[in-house]
Parts: C-alpha cells; structure tokens; sequence
C-alpha cells in the first residue's frame, strides 16, 4: 500500500465527494447541514469520510467499552487526515436476544449494507465481537464492498470463583451440571454469577467471537494481533486509534473487502478455524461470509482441511486455558505461525503487507498454550462433517469437545418434538433414558425454531447426572454455542421442520454414529421411511408478517449458511442518485 506521501489524493475521486463537493442546491443542503453540527469546511473538505458503524448499547454486556473505542477510532481518523462519523447499527446481544441472535445476523447484515450505501462514506471501521455482530458487520460490507476494517471488541478477562479460573459458557455448563447432580449448593452457583463475567469483552473461551474475530483477522480484515487482545487493555485502546489511521489509507487506496476476501483467505480462515478448535457456528458463518464475496464453501472443504489441521490452542472448551492466556502465549499470530505450511501467506490484508509479512517475529511465549504441531491438543481438526441417511445434506460433530467412547456408537433414540417438549419432559423418570440412549430435538433449525438457536447441547436428565453421566450422544437440527461441550450432533440437513429426515425419527429407532467413518445412520428401512414422510405434515406456520415472514421466506439452510437468498453475491446494487 502506498503511503501518504508517496501517491497524489485527489479528492474528486472519493465517494463522498458526490455528496459534499457539488457546487448546487442539493450539495449547499448536506453542507449546512453538516455545520448545523459543528464542523467547518476544514473538517470533512477533500477528506475520506470514514463511518464508525457502533454496535454499541445497553443491551450488549460484550460492547460495553465501544462508546470510548469509537472516540479513540475518531482520533485515529483525524489524526490521518480523514472526517470521522459514528453510526449506530444493529446491536446483536448473545445473551438477551431471542429466539436467538442467529435469527438477526442478516438484519444486522442488511442494515451494515444499506447504511454503507446510502450515506457519504469512504471507508468504514467495523465495531463487533459478541458472536454473530461479526459476521454480520463482514457479510453488510461485503456487499457493500466499501473499504472497510473490522475492529475486534476484545475478550473479557478470565473469570474466577474460589481461585479456580472460570470460563464464559463452558464453565456454567459444567457447574450447573453439577448443581443437578445435587453437588453445588445455592450459594455457590450464587458466587459464580457473580465470578464468571468480570469485565467488558466478549466471551473468553473459543466460543463463536473469538473464533470468528481470529478468522477476520486470518481473512485479513483487522490489523495483526488484534483479535487477542483483552478488551479492557490499554493496548486495545491504542489499537482502535490505529483501526482509525488505517481505514483513512484503505480509503484512499480503495482497498475493499472483496479485494481481499478471496478463495484463498476463506481457506486460511478453515485452516484457522481447525487449528482453533473453533466453534461449530464457524462453518455456517463462513459459507455465508464467503457467499456475500461469490465463493461457494462447502462442507467437505472444511471436513477436507479437518484432516489435515490440528487443534494446538488449548482453550476451553476443547482445552485448559482461555483467551487472557492464549494472548500472554502469543496470541493469533503465535498460533497462525505454527501452522504456516497450511496457509496462503501471499494474502492481502488492511494492514497493507501480505498475511505472511504481517508474522514476521510472532513467537510462541507458552507452548502448553498455543502447542507445536507435534503436540497438538487433538489428533485432527476441530470439527468433523457427518453424512448418512439421517443427514443427506450434511450434519456437523465436534469431537475434540466429546467423551471419546461416544465417537463410534449405537442406541435408541428418544425424541423431543421440539424444545418446550424437550424442557418438558427430560426429567421424567419414566422415560428411563440409560447413557447409552441417544437424545434427539426436532424442530430447532432455520425455519423449525426459528433462527437455528443454539441448543443444541441438550440437557442431560437429572437422574443420569446423579449417576455421574456427563456426556451423552445427542443429535438436532439446532446450533450449539462455541464455548458448549458433549457429543452433539448438529446442523442436521435438512431440517426436520421442512421434512428433513430427522422429522421422521421416533423413539425406540436406532442410530449409529461413526465419527471415524464420517457416519449418521438411522436404522430403518427405506420402505419405513416413506411410509412416515406420507403421514408428515408441516407445522403451521407461525410468522405471517414483517420479519419473520421475510425471514422464513428467504432463509437458506445451515450448509448454504443460512444467509437470505435474495443477499448472496450478484450484481451489485446501484450507488444512490443524488437529485
Ligand atoms: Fe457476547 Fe458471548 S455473550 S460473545
């Protein structure tokens, strides 16, 4: 990239020139209305005009330091020459959206699009993390395809409860395990509430943000090392003001996200992902990110590169540490340079320098951290694509996170006909579930739930907690949190709320699951089969306007990413008239 000094500007040539730079009626208009603000001519004249798109609310326990990064990204801007304007989109919260913040990932995305396209902007910096605020910040300026930095919102710090460190999701799962099994009381589920989330960032385990921030930077859309850093160092802060500095050159040199997003860096970003350990929301989210760019990901790609990368960041919930530590070890590019045999270093990214440039120097502090190749965490990838009569289109397992005895197995089924059905009767005692059964949730995926909400990792009955039983093999059409554990069995394609063959599960039906084989078989005759799809009927659908009709209507299933139709990658919209 060139610098400042090096290249003639020449202001007619930004975007934002159309709306401030006319000598008329309409551009006198945006003028005025910019010095009803406060600016004068100096501050936005022939400058790049950079949105902050702020993610930012009361809402998002993972953004609550984003009103002060986007004054340090402000500082940035101006400090390089450009005219900074904050924009508030969308805040996608993980924890108090619902049915789940999946179902408005492509609102987010829409909305990211359409504010890129319709206001005066040259470049924009990006503010997420708390889980699909990332994806959906890259798939809206993806098809905007204005230039534009992903600044990553950070990890929260590691959580604590009696000297043992917790982590975000993982370590609730666990501990409430045990409170069913009636080994924690009261008071101590009470301290650890109070211990697990103790500062702004997002969840500090390998859950969704820091798989998906690590594969925005692998992809090339943040400055190196960023992704790592814990949200409340000042060393993120500092890291903000630079996003500033560097969108102001991306802008000039109109460096876009499809320039960069290309075959090459999705495949750096799987590799990324497997060598993570990273959550399973992973592949639905890049086959949407890659699809906003006209690259077609499949799920053999990934369970292709799976057998080919291991997972050697030892972080919760495949290993020990959390991401405090794995930044102290290195952080992304300490990991990214133990695996540079797998990846494309010739790729571009905002910084400027090729992937391969930007890990110069990364060196590995902690090798139980960020392990080397030899001692990997697992023997392979971090998630496995399975296949069979119960999936045609492809289910998705993460075995590193699963009881090893689970990973080849055989039992009956019992089936939930949803999730109310689920809560409603997991406990019956009657039911008289054994280890050896196998848990099945209908009704959980795109259209089913809606939204594909993460709930996958089905309870364990009570009663088998008592006994001791912590895993269990249990299959949906559903999501699972990155940070959740268990063998489970997800994605499940199609659906059974479109009459996916997982509809026509009942209890008592055995299935078998051969993790090794890439298996997932349910054991009943074809002629059976057919017989329940002719009795199958659809629910009522329950969504009749506004979103959730759209929604229902346009939304693709888990191997297509789950992205509308009517977004994936086409011809480009037009740029606004300006009458
Ligand atoms: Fe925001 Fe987990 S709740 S990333």
């Amino acid at each position: 990239m060139s610098t400042p000094e090096s290249k003639e500007r020449d202001p007619s040539t930004l975007r934002s020139a159309r709306w401030w730079a006319p000598d008329d009626q309409r551009s006198f208009g945006h003028r005025s209305r910019l010095k009803q603000m406060g600016f004068n001519s100096e501050d936005f004249k022939a400058k790049p005009t950079i949105a902050i798109l702020n993610t930012w609310s009361d809402m998002n326990n993972c953004h609550t330091h984003f009103r002060d990064r986007a004054e340090e990204v402000k500082r940035g801007v101006w400090q390089a020459g450009g005219f900074p304007v904050e924009i508030p989109v969308m805040s996608l919260s993980e924890s108090f959206m619902k049915p789940t913040s999946m179902y408005y990932r492509n609102l987010l995305a829409l909305e990211v699009e359409e504010t890129l396209r319709c206001y005066p902007v040259d470049g924009a910096v990006l503010m997420g993390g708390c889980d699909k605020t990332v994806p959906a910040l890259i798939m809206g300026a993806t098809s905007a395809n204005i230039p534009s930095i992903f600044l990553p919102a950070g990890p929260m710090l590691k959580g604590c409860w009696r000297g043992e460190t917790l982590g975000s999701g993982t370590d609730m799962w666990k501990y409430w395990a045990e409170k069913q099994a009636g080994n924690l009381c009261d008071d101590s589920w009470a301290e650890l509430e109070d211990g697990i989330a103790r500062s702004p960032g997002h969840c500090m385990t390998m859950g969704t943000a820091s798989t998906m921030t690590a594969i925005a930077e692998v992809l090339g859309l943040c400055l190196p090392g960023s992704t790592s850093i814990p949200a409340v160092h000042s060393t993120h802060a500092r890291m903000a003001s630079s996003c500033g500095r560097q969108i102001v050159e991306l802008a000039w040199e109109n460096i876009t996200p499809r320039d960069l997003l290309t075959g090459n860096a999705f495949h750096n970003a799987i590799v990324t992902d497997m060598a993570l350990g990273g959550s399973t929301n992973a592949i639905i989210h890049l086959i949407a990110m890659a699809g906003r760019a006209g690259i077609k990901l499949t799920l053999e790609k990934f369970d292709e590169i799976s057998q080919q990368v291991k997972v050697i960041a030892n972080i919760r919930p495949c290993g020990e540490y959390v991401m405090e530590d794995f930044y102290d070890a290195g952080g992304i590019l300490a990991l990214l340079s133990q695996i540079k045999e797998h990846l494309h270093l010739d790729c571009s990214t905002v910084s400027g320098k090729t992937l391969g440039e930007n890990l110069e120097g990364a060196e590995v502090f902690n090798d139980d951290v960020i392990r080397p190749l030899d001692r990997s965490v697992s023997k392979a990838g971090g998630t496995f694509v399975l296949r069979g009569n119960l999936a045609p289109d492809g289910a998705v397992m993460k075995p590193t996170a699963a009881e090893p005895h689970l990973l080849k197995h055989k039992g009956p089924a019992v089936v939930f006909s949803d999730y109310a059905d689920l809560k409603a009767r997991i406990n019956d005692e009657s039911l008289a579930l054994t280890p050896d059964h196998i848990i099945v949730l209908q009704n959980a995926g795109p259209i089913g739930a809606p939204g594909i909400p993460e709930w996958g990792m089905l309870p364990i009955p009570n009663y088998l907690l008592k006994q001791g039983v912590r895993d269990m093999l249990r299959i949906s059409d559903a999501r699972m949190s990155g940070t959740s554990y268990g063998a489970c069995v997800l994605h499940v394609s199609p659906e059974s709320a479109i009459g996916g063959p997982l509809a026509l599960v009942q209890t008592g039906d055995f299935i078998e699951v051969d993790v090794d084989e890439r298996k997932l078989h349910l054991d009943v005759t074809d002629e059976e089969l057919e017989t329940r799809r002719a009795a199958w009927a659809p629910r009522p659908d329950r969504h009749r306007r506004g979103y959730g009709k759209l929604y229902a209507e346009e939304i693709t299933q888990a191997p297509e990413g789950c992205d509308f139709r009517f977004l994936h990658a086409g011809p480009d919209s037009p740029e606004p008239d300006i009458f």
